[in-house]
């Protein structure tokens, strides 16, 4: 038996992005983002209501995605909740905030992986907007690298959130190649 659940997405995993940018007199700003995605392999797009960094991002034309990693969940959680139009929460975090040398927003130095971006593209729906953003570069903390040279996310421990449940995840066990485990039915 099946059961219909109605018109709620029930996508699973969803990231936990930490997009963090600047006001008009440069205070910086995180908020947790978990409706976005990467949409091609240099962009991201990320869909906001009405919050501080929407209006920080249509100033600075710039923002950066940080996917928060385990060793933080209090801090990404906080900064989900608490707003910058209230609340100065980068001081408040704890977390450092320090400019990018590539586009016009800070990088979080305390999460491993950064992407910085700037908007190519803004759409409007609704009083909402979804933002196209550009990857200009990805930098890591070279302590999550694999012998590759690769990302490794066993070491990173980057969270997912599952929205059904409203808690926080991390990534598990590999459980098949891709390109590959098809190759059974080829
Ligand atoms: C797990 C989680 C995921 C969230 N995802 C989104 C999202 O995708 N889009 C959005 O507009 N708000 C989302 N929020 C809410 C914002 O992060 C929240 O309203 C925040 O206070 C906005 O911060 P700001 O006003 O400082 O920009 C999420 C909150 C949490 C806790």
């Amino acid at each position: 038996m099946k059961k219909n659940l109605g018109s709620a997405g029930e996508l699973f995993p969803q990231s936990v992005f930490i997009v963090a940018s600047y006001d008009d007199d440069g205070v910086p700003n995180a908020m947790n983002v978990a409706w976005g995605g990467e949409c091609t392999r240099n962009e991201i797009c990320i869909n906001i209501g009405d919050h501080k960094t929407t209006d920080n991002i249509l100033a600075r034309s710039a923002f950066t995605v940080a996917p928060a990693d385990a060793a933080h969940v209090v801090e990404a959680d906080y900064f989900g909740m608490a707003t910058g139009r209230k609340t100065n929460k980068a001081e408040k975090s704890g977390l450092t905030f320090v400019k990018s040398e590539f586009v016009d927003a800070p990088v979080i130095e305390e999460f491993p992986l950064t992407m910085e971006c700037t908007v190519k593209e803004v759409q409007d729906w609704g009083g909402e907007k979804r933002f196209i953003g550009k990857i200009v570069n990805t930098q890591v903390d070279e302590s999550m690298l694999d012998a590759d040279g690769d990302v490794d996310f066993d070491k990173m421990r980057p969270l997912i959130y599952d929205s059904t449940h409203r808690v926080y995840r991390v990534v598990g066990d590999v459980v098949g190649g891709a390109w590959d485990a098809g190759k059974a039915l080829m």
